[in-house]
């Protein structure tokens, strides 16, 4: 290690140390967390600098996890970045966590992600305003409102696609820049090309890696770079709120119909329970965009690695969907009721869902005492739910490291399959994510054959999880 490096590691080391210090007391542990297996680690830090070397290594943070769970079993305790938290994972934890009966939990968001998202972001709320916000979000991402999007979404499929012959390219990118295109259109109306495009594009990818960054909000850190780049993405929304709402400007877009819908009375819908606050508005844009972009963005890489890592399954895909193109009856392009009907594609996508596990846990604050599985949950206390282990349970889903669509030509158990959650937080974006994947991989595998140019199985150290070579291919038409 270089002066240089060894000078910075002593610095951030006394940043977070300060910071744990000031924003957290270690106190004495708390004395239930006893009978729950596990190591709190050192005092103050307890695991955290274990839990932050994980995140970057190639396999990632369930790296930690995985260890933890060889010692300790499949339950354990640990203190990091300064919460006391216990791991979990199985059917009973899933469904008392996600259904989380009578109110016993809230989603648990890291302290960066609470500075970034704002106050009234869906993912700070709970209870009551938590169902009316989701009420309100979630009904233009239903599938008949997203009809309106359909052909943006088509256009875009094609026009990204017509770039991949001749050249290296990396389908982390390509997919990051198509679901960035539709959901800044989709919520918006944001032109796919140009300078707004553009700097829509730097301010997200500010603010995207600032949530696992180092919570210091001092000049030169990701994670204060990422609160001024929140700021700017805020101001260009200001301006087109303002404008919608003195009508100036009219869209077909989500925000548009938040701000009709939900303020002018119409229907007896715009009463105050319906209205929602510029910051609200502002808040949940940002919090779909961060919320649907990485986790989109990294099931359609996966996908169409792992559609290269299985022929069998990928030639079986293809045949549905050249299948689609030959039946079209005048006209040459995907349609919607097409798109509507790909039973083999909706199952590919479940098991990407399962074996990639894009969020490899969900994490869970306690709001009073509780008990899962035998142990004792404090009220305050993270409770993490492990999701990679439940989608590789042997016993639901049998050689659970295979990439096998027809695992999902039966129904699966509740709660052991949960690609999109489940219960009351259950993703709302889901039926978008589906879309934007089953419309880029019918043009995908109408159009091309390709190979990846680095067999490579590491992942990125970030929240979601990625190819961390970005999946380099070259493609060949058919
Ligand atoms: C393949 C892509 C996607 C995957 C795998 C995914 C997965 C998930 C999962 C597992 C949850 C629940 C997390 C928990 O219970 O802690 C969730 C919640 C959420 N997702 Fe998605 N998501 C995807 C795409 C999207 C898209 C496209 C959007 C929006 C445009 C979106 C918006 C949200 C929001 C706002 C929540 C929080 C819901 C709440 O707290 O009530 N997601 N997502």
């Amino acid at each position: 290690m270089s002066f240089f490096s060894s000078v910075m590691l002593v610095i951030i080391i006394s940043f977070v140390l300060s910071f744990l210090l000031l924003h957290y007391s270690w106190a004495s542990p708390p004395k239930e967390m006893d009978q729950i297996p596990g190591s709190l680690g050192w005092p103050i830090v307890g695991e955290s600098f274990s839990f932050l070397s994980n995140f970057s290594s190639p396999c990632g943070i369930y790296n930690f996890i995985y260890q933890r769970q060889q010692r300790y079993g499949k339950v354990f305790k640990t203190f990091v970045l300064g919460r006391f938290t216990v791991f979990m994972s199985g059917r009973e934890a899933s469904k008392i966590l996600l259904t989380g009966k009578d109110g016993i939990v809230r989603l648990n968001l890291f302290y960066t992600g609470k500075q970034v998202l704002g106050p009234t972001s869906l993912l700070q709320t709970s209870g009551d305003a938590h169902k009316r916000l989701r009420r309100l979000i979630a009904e233009p991402l239903s599938v008949d409102g997203l009809k309106k999007y359909f052909q943006f979404m088509n256009r875009l499929a094609i026009e990204t696609l017509d770039q991949w012959p001749g050249r290296t390219v990396f389908v982390l990118e390509e997919a990051s820049t198509f679901t960035l295109k539709v959901i800044g259109n989709m919520t918006m109306s944001l032109e796919p090309t140009g300078e707004e495009q553009q700097k829509f594009r730097a301010n997200f990818k500010l603010i995207s890696s600032s949530f696992a960054s180092l919570p210091l909000k001092i000049p030169g850190t990701a994670f204060y770079r990422g609160i001024k780049a929140r700021d700017r993405m805020y101001a260009m929304l200001n301006s087109i709120i303002y404008n919608r709402r003195s009508g100036n400007s009219f869209q077909q877009d989500f925000l548009e119909s938040l701000i009709v819908k939900h303020s002018k009375g119409a229907d007896g819908e715009g009463s105050e329970d319906n209205k929602l606050t510029d910051t609200q508005l502002k808040d949940n844009i940002l919090t779909l965009l961060v919320a649907g972009h990485d986790t989109t963005t990294s099931a359609l890489t996966w996908l169409i690695k792992f559609l290269e890592e299985n022929p069998a399954v990928l030639n079986k895909l293809r045949v549905e969907h050249l299948e689609i193109q030959a039946n079209r009856k005048g006209g040459t392009n995907l349609t919607w009721s097409e798109v509507n009907n790909m039973p083999y594609t909706a199952k590919v996508i479940n098991e990407t869902l399962r074996r990639a596990t894009v969020l490899p846990w969900f994490s869970r604050k306690a709001s009073e005492d509780f008990e899962i599985d035998g142990y004792k949950i404090k009220k305050g206390w993270s409770i993490n739910l492990d999701v990679v282990s439940i989608h590789h349970d042997p016993q639901v889903f049998p050689n659970p490291y295979k990439f096998d669509p027809s695992r999902f030509d039966a129904p699966i158990k509740p709660f052991s399959f949960l690609g999109f959650g489940s219960g009351p937080r259950m993703c709302p974006g889901m039926n978008l994510a589906k879309l934007e994947i089953s419309i880029f991989i019918h043009h995908l595998l109408c159009r091309y054959k390709w190979t990846t140019l680095e067999k490579d199985d590491s992942v990125l150290p970030t929240l979601v999880r990625m190819p961390r070579n970005k999946y380099p291919i070259v493609a060949e038409p058919l």
